[in-house]
């Protein structure tokens, strides 16, 4: 039987390839989590408590950004601008009806900063969820 010519696998691999951080840019992200983030999401990126659950004001608690959560089910341009510009700006634009908890950092953080923090964020996941991301990302691009 013929093998399948070895190409497009290769095109695949590239395309999922996960995106590769200096160490130097994920220990500011992992920095800059701690002091911005974790209050809400957690110092070891696990979420607020029963964060499926909603609270007393009816809106969603913060989910975790470790791998029991679903950042990485988003690209990365999604959850650069989530941050930005906060879930409620983000969303009201997609035309999606929802009270969002999450601030926007546009005004507190660089986007320096807040692409280190996303980079420190995808640091921590195995390698088997950053390449599903990473594909997310492409994809995404690729709209
Ligand atoms: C005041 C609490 C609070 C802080 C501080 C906060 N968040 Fe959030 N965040 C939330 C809440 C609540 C949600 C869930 C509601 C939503 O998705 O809009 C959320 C959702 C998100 C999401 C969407 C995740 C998903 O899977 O849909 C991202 C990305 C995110 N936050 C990133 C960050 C980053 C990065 C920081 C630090 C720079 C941060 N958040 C700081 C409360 C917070």
């Amino acid at each position: 039987m013929r093998r399948r010519p070895l190409l497009p696998c290769l095109a695949l691999i590239a395309a999922v390839s996960v995106a590769t951080a200096s160490a130097e840019e994920i220990d500011m992200g992992r920095a800059l989590y701690a002091e911005h983030c974790a209050a809400c999401h957690g110092a070891d990126l696990e979420g607020a408590p029963d964060w499926q659950r909603p609270g007393p004001d009816g809106r969603l608690p913060a989910p975790p950004h470790d791998e029991t959560g679903h950042t990485w089910h988003h690209g990365d341009t999604m959850l650069f601008e989530y941050t930005r510009r906060g879930g409620q700006a983000y969303l009201d634009d997609l035309g999606v009806a929802y009270d969002s908890g999450m601030p926007a950092f546009g005004d507190v953080l660089s986007d320096a900063e807040i692409r280190a923090i996303l980079a420190f964020i995808r640091s921590t996941w195995p390698e088997r969820i950053q390449e599903i991301q990473a594909a997310r990302t492409a994809a995404e691009r690729a709209e």
